[in-house]
């Protein structure tokens, strides 16, 4: 039995249904028993190696850390101790300055140079009674206090406490995969601990594997081809992929594959990648992009990128496909919302081209093989206007796989009604505030 915990990207909800997708793929039995709007602890029958967890992290779209679970306080431990509106006593704060987890952490300080940070992850941003930024710096003083009183010859923390770089308002006192790199925090002595709330629980665990952010901007703005306007990111390639199904050696296709930003992803992952695409341009940017990141890896890459039409698949491909994952195009960029009228019309003519292609995979893909896609959501002047699905998958021999079942899902109660998670999800959104035209994501098998 393993208890880890993921922080979680962006779209909690996505993230979350890849996990477990990807953890029940591997034959693991795991289990969603917790989770906030960061970061979800998932119970795994079998023992997990760190071999595992780093397999899983560079497969992962959706996870930023991952760490197995070591200690769990009952809420009411934080609460009297960092309470938003209250100072604490000293019987307050007796409980969780004890911090038992620290010798499974460190079994042995004595004589140690240490460096260490603790991530703290709320539930939610805000409306939570406790003040995380005074637990963040009370907990990093007090692991500090107990490691010189066990004998540590220096112990020295990190500790971030400015305002998100990407969301202002945003608290974030958790630390950065580049900070955790440049100070080799996951090797021991060194570590980075995730202090992780949900509304029940304060779950610490120990870090063992981070996203390797610099790795992702190096090669971003490294490869020659892109495109800001088509361009799909990695992250999403990746939760694509895992969704999809596919594994390392797996024959994969994205036959809308554009710059070839999945296939970059799906071949960095040994995976065997087509790509297919109507546009010349993007069929030669995305063969110098598979090209460079060969040479920059210093390795043979198996791919092949075809000029052609999706909507003839079948002669275009000539071998079975284990799984399909894409982005196709989602209609024009409106500046201002379309009308209803604007946007079914849109999205009418969108469907008879997925449904084509579906069609096409359909016919070369394997019994079983699943496809994961994005679809658009307009949001019209007369509200959101999507996909219908019964006539997305007509007569494509494909039927529509659910996310996040709910024999995956054990997590009690939330108190927070904005974490509820409604289970066997046939669509997840995948929502940009202030876009005109939002994603979804949805999954289709055989
Ligand atoms: C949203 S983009 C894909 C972006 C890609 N994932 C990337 O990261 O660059 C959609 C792509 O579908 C291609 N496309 C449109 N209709 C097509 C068709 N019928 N067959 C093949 N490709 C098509 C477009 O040329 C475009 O490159």
């Amino acid at each position: 039995m393993t208890k880890l915990a993921f922080v979680l990207g962006s779209n909690w909800l996505l993230s979350i249904a890849e996990l477990l997708v990807y953890i029940q793929d591997r034959g693991l039995a795991g289990t969603l028993i917790d989770h906030s709007r960061h970061a979800a602890i998932i119970d795994v029958e079998q023992r997990i190696n760190r071999d595992q967890i780093i397999d899983m992290q560079s497969a992962l779209g959706g996870a930023y850390k991952i760490g197995k679970v070591i200690w769990e306080y009952d809420i009411d431990v934080p609460l009297k101790a960092y309470a938003a509106k209250r100072v604490a006593s000293k019987e307050d704060l007796k409980e969780i300055r004890k911090c038992p987890w620290l010798r499974i952490v460190w079994p042995s300080a004595k004589g140690k140079k240490i460096r260490f940070g603790i991530s703290t992850y709320p539930v939610i941003d805000g409306r939570f009674p406790i003040d995380f930024k005074r637990f963040a710096q009370g907990m990093n003083d007090q692991v500090k206090k107990l490691l010189i009183e066990n004998g540590a010859r220096r112990a020295d923390y990190f500790l971030y406490n400015k305002p998100d770089r990407r969301v202002e308002k945003r608290l974030n006192i958790a630390l950065w995969p580049k900070t955790i790199a440049r100070n080799a925090l996951l090797s021991p002595p060194n570590a980075e601990i995730l202090a992780v709330f949900s509304d029940r629980k304060l779950y610490i665990a120990r870090t063992n594997i981070v996203y390797d952010s610099m790795l992702q901007q190096y090669r971003d703005e490294s490869r020659p081809f892109t495109s800001a306007e088509i361009s799909t990111s990695p992250k999403i390639c990746r939760t694509l992929l895992n969704l999809a199904g596919a594994r390392p050696r797996d024959k994969i296709l994205d036959p809308f594959c554009g710059t070839g930003t999945l296939l970059m992803e799906a071949a960095l992952l040994d995976m065997k990648c087509i790509g297919v695409d109507i546009d010349g341009d993007q069929v030669q940017g995305a063969r110098s992009n598979l090209k460079w990141l060969a040479n920059d890896l210093g390795e043979k890459l198996d791919y092949n990128i075809i000029k052609g039409d999706s909507r003839n698949l079948s002669s275009l491909i000539k071998t079975q496909i284990d799984a399909v994952a894409f982005e196709p195009p989602l209609g024009p960029i409106y500046k201002n919302p379309p009308s209803m009228k604007e946007a079914a019309e849109t999205i009418r003519s969108l469907t008879v081209l997925y449904r084509e292609v579906l069609k096409e995979i359909s016919t070369i893909l394997r019994p079983d093989g699943r496809v994961a896609m994005t679809i658009p959501v307009i949001n019209s002047v007369g509200g959101p206007i999507s996909i219908e699905f019964d006539k997305l998958i007509e007569n494509t021999g494909l039927g529509l796989y659910r996310m996040l079942s709910d024999e995956s899902i054990k997590t009690g109660k939330n108190i927070d009604t904005r974490l509820k998670i409604r289970p066997n999800r046939e669509l997840i959104p995948e929502r940009k505030r202030g876009q005109i035209v939002q994603r979804a994501v949805i999954v289709l098998e055989k």
